[in-house]
């Protein structure tokens, strides 16, 4: 099911979540979900907490850019192994419309469950690496625009606050226990 995306503002992207104990019913819900909405938002990449859910499972979908590599799924990932460093232009489904240059290892090993609780790992580089690295972040509460300069904070000041307004709105609808 295609869920709305949380935007930046709610209180919800700055948690850190939890790990998943158990590949229930529920999670698998969940990874369909993000899935759906990250194709219907045609997006690369949608972590758990950006549905609302304080869960670490994350999916990542870069095969328009790299038709080769296949829409994957990741529960409870953790990064084994990065090198190297590079900077690029990033984005977000919770930041519509605003982008800027962020730097992150060039390759990574990434150790993760899939759906059926089985441990795998993946080794990705260049804008995979980049897209991996991105939504993990998300499971720690950690945003793409926590690096970018002073400047270009600047710069970005004026739509962050618009899209504050429908964070914080998500937020009074959807109070947290
Ligand atoms: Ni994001």
């Amino acid at each position: 099911m295609v869920r709305e995306v949380v935007k930046y503002g709610s209180q919800i992207l700055r948690q850190p979540c939890a790990p998943v104990t158990r590949i229930d019913p529920a999670i698998k819900t969940l990874v369909r979900d993000l899935f759906d909405s990250m194709k219907a938002a045609e997006g690369v990449g949608l972590a758990a907490p950006q549905l609302g859910v304080l869960r670490r499972v994350v999916v990542v979908d870069v095969s328009r850019q790299h038709p080769e590599l296949l829409p994957i799924s990741l529960i409870n990932p953790r990064i084994l192994s990065a090198e190297g460093r590079e900077v690029g232009e990033e984005g977000c489904l919770s930041f519509p419309d605003l982008y800027g240059p962020v730097p992150r290892h060039s390759q990574v090993r990434i150790e993760a469950l899939d759906i059926n609780g089985k441990l795998f790992t993946v080794d990705a580089e260049g804008f995979y690496a980049r897209a991996l690295q991105h939504e993990l972040d998300h499971l720690d509460g950690k945003l793409f625009i926590d690096y970018l300069s002073p400047l270009k904070r600047q710069l970005v000041r004026g739509k962050l606050k618009a899209l504050k307004k429908e964070g914080e709105r998500w937020d009074q609808e959807h109070p947290q226990p």
